[in-house]
């Protein structure tokens, strides 16, 4: 089969890296990659933003399926115009997209159908600042409706700087457009995980959890970034919270998708902030994360294109070893390398050495922002690199994410020293004494 696989980002080639493994696939397109995956599948320019151009691409090059890799697409209709056109692909129509590209949506779902979030207000106007300002009291968090790449989402600390901030969102001087609507919520204190199904609209296989570390520091400290690593550890979750996530958060809300009208297909992500008082939705992504792309697919044994298609043909397989989802047993951890000043401004065109050393050593380096100029590998985003690597524990995996980390090197580079620690403190916690651990 001819695939097609849209963005260019880590995710998109773990994607391409994954697929390029099953025996059903002769050629791999995508649009429009990196230097990374130009190395794996045939990279094309394409203006991913609109659905037609696409379809025409996806028409051009005879892919017999497309996968989706962003949200901007999926918010964008690219869903619809492929099933217009009677191109296979997999991800939600734009109807079901709104559940991430509007947090007025979302929040509404999620409270008409009794799904655990936190409460929240909408904000349209001046005056729904000033009455609701103070309800959810302080911290509080501030989201612009629209999708707005990361930068929507403020926490303030106290009522004036609250205020400010709302107003100015709602004035367009934050996000611009996605801010002209916003929510505001109740912060809600505890651990994040990042919970993603692959939905066929009826059925659901359930991913193993996988923390992101958003923070630019360690220890979480520093502004919020797109992710500089995650992990991959079934202990990020005991079965009853696993067992509570599914039935009280993801089983309703696939339920109430398909009673809309509007059934769910492709992977929906749940972010999830664990709290004293149960699992919280957070967000809603509609599809994969990035970084959590990466140690995921790292660790799927399972032909991916049997899965992508079943959902998208609204059915699963549903019988292993060819069916259901398989999992190698260790579990992985993906450490990001960004450019000097990221997530504020930095420089690109930076020669980046050592990934074959990396990878001599197991690990699999994901090219998220590089690109080819002269011949020579260089920098061409913030987050630059994903290196993924597997062991027998948690331990000895974030061991040899790092060793391998220790062989790249470009300037200005960095990096968390820390991703994984999270799920050492978690182990010692939850396991004391036979220290479960994948
Ligand atoms: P979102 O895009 O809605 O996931 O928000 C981005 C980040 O803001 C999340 O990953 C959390 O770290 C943080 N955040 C969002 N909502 C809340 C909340 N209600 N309480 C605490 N932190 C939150
Ligand atoms: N890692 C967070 C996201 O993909 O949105």
């Amino acid at each position: 089969m001819k695939i097609l696989v849209i963005g260019g980002g880590g995710r998109e080639h773990a994607l391409v890296w994954k697929l390029r493994s099953s025996p059903l696939v002769e050629q791999l397109y995508c649009v429009p990659g990196n230097a990374g995956i130009s190395q794996e599948a045939v990279c094309r320019p394409g203006d991913i933003l609109s659905p037609s151009a696409m379809a025409a691409l996806a028409e051009e090059v005879d892919a017999d399926f497309t996968v989706v890799g962003p949200e901007a697409p999926l918010v964008a209709g690219i869903v619809d115009e492929f099933h217009a056109r009677n191109l296979a692909i997999l991800g939600p129509t734009r109807a079901a997209a709104q559940l991430e590209g509007s947090k007025v949506f979302a929040k509404q779902f999620l409270r008409d159908h009794g799904i655990p979030t936190a409460e929240f207000a909408v904000l349209e106007s001046p005056e729904d600042v000033a009455a609701n300002i103070d309800r959810f009291g302080f911290p509080v968090v501030l989201k612009a409706d629209g999708l707005a790449a990361g930068k929507g989402v403020l926490i303030l600390r106290e009522a004036a700087e609250a205020r400010a901030a709302a107003e100015q969102m709602l004035a367009g001087k934050v996000v611009g457009e996605a801010g002209h609507r916003a929510v505001l919520e109740r912060f809600l204190p505890g651990e994040e995980v990042s919970f993603i199904v692959l939905s066929d609209g009826e059925r659901y296989y359930a991913l193993p959890p996988t923390q992101d570390h958003k923070a630019v520091y360690d220890d979480d400290q520093g502004p919020n970034t797109g992710g500089m690593g995650a992990y991959c550890n079934y202990a990020i979750l005991s079965d009853e919270q696993r067992s509570e996530i599914l039935a009280r958060i993801v089983e309703p809300t696939l339920e109430a998708m398909r009673r809309q009208g509007c059934p769910y297909q492709g992977f929906l992500y749940f972010g999830l902030m664990m709290t004293g008082d149960g699992p919280h939705v957070l967000e809603f992504n509609v599809r994969l994360g990035d970084p959590e792309t990466q140690p995921l697919l790292f660790r799927l044994d399972s032909d991916l294109l049997p899965l992508l298609e079943g959902a998208a043909r609204g059915r699963l397989p549903d019988s292993a070893p060819d069916g259901a989802m398989a999992w190698l047993p260790g579990p992985t951890v993906c450490v990001v390398m960004a450019s000097a000043g990221y997530p504020g401004s930095y420089a690109t065109g930076k020669e980046i050495f050592g990934i074959d050393q990396a990878e001599s050593l197991g690990a699999k380096v994901f090219h998220a922002g590089t690109k080819f100029a002269d011949g020579r590998l260089v920098t061409a985003g913030g987050r630059v690199l994903g290196v993924t690597a597997t062991g027998e524990d948690l331990p000895t995996t974030i061991d040899n994410a790092y060793a391998a980390v220790a062989r790249v090197r470009f300037e200005g580079m960095h990096y968390r020293r820390d991703i994984g620690v999270k799920g050492l403190r978690r182990i010692s916690a939850a396991f004391p004494e036979q220290g479960r651990s994948s």
